[in-house]
């Protein structure tokens, strides 16, 4: 099963900047119907909407807040693919004062947000003939990159989350794809000194994946050669971090 771009209407988190943005951008170029473009400050999407008229849809979704993603549910209805794209890395080590904090607030936005979003957005997709979620994980998710230790146990718990969806939705013809990108040249990459990939090419493979109906999306050159090298073996994934961290 797979979802078509062209024609879909889709709901993107975080659609304001970086990846989020690429996307819908990416989306109205492929001939989506239209595009609920989630952000927090909805006039932060103002040039979108005024650009592409009624086919963008501001909304104001902060992933955190129960009460706006419940809203936001009621508002898109008509949404046959769900885009978790928001996320948050606020950086710090395993000895800063207030890392449990930290821990509790990226949890909250990549983990516990996509949660809620599903939750709230399984039963339309279902209804609208089953469609498609992608949760927009972090080869972080995969292997904790201890550069950022909190971040990837969040995005830890995003993949699972993703593979048990994915379980709970199929009956209902929901495919649930799990996207595990690289580096990218965003403001959350900002201060990670490797090549990225741009925002534009990784929303582009993103879509082929959906369009492709895989599963596991790996969008650029280093998610595709860890992916890879995890498959074979995620220990000496782990390990390679570890090396990683004990050379800087
Ligand atoms: N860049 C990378 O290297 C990389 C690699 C792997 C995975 N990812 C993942 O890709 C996704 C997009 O990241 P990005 O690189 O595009 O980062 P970004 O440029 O920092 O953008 C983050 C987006 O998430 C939104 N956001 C943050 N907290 C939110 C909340 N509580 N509710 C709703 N929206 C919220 C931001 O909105 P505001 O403008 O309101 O802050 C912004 O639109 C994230 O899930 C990230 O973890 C990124």
């Amino acid at each position: 099963m797979s979802e078509k771009i062209e024609g879909t209407i889709a709901l993107v988190t975080g659609a304001n900047r970086g990846i989020g943005r690429a996307i819908t951008e990416a989306l109205l170029q492929r001939g989506a119907a239209k595009v609920y473009a989630g952000a927090r400050n909805p006039q932060s999407l103002t040039d979108l909407s005024e650009h592409h008229a009624d086919r963008v849809v501001p909304i104001e979704i902060d992933v955190t807040d129960a009460e706006k993603v419940v809203s936001a549910a009621e508002q898109a209805g008509d949404v046959r693919l769900l885009i978790n794209n928001a996320g948050a890395a606020f950086g710090g080590g395993l000895a800063d004062a207030n890392i449990a904090e930290t821990a509790q607030q990226e949890i909250d936005v990549n983990y516990i947000g996509p949660l809620r979003l599903i939750q709230q957005f399984s039963a339309i997709l279902g209804s609208n003939g089953g469609g498609a979620i992608v949760n927009v994980v972090s080869v972080a998710g995969l292997t904790n990159f201890a550069f950022f230790p909190t971040y990837s146990a969040s995005k830890a718990a995003a993949h699972s989350l993703t593979q048990g969806s994915r379980a709970l939705l199929a009956g209902q013809g929901t495919t649930v794809h799990g996207v595990y990108p690289g580096p990218v040249d965003t403001a959350m990459a900002e201060s990670v000194d490797m090549d990225k990939a741009t925002p534009a090419d990784v929303a582009s493979a993103i879509l082929d994946g959906v369009e492709s109906g895989t599963e596991d999306i790996y969008p650029d050159a280093f998610a595709e050669q860890f992916g890879q090298q995890f498959s074979e073996s995620p220990k000496a994934s782990e390990q390679q971090m570890a090396a990683m961290i004990a050379s800087t």
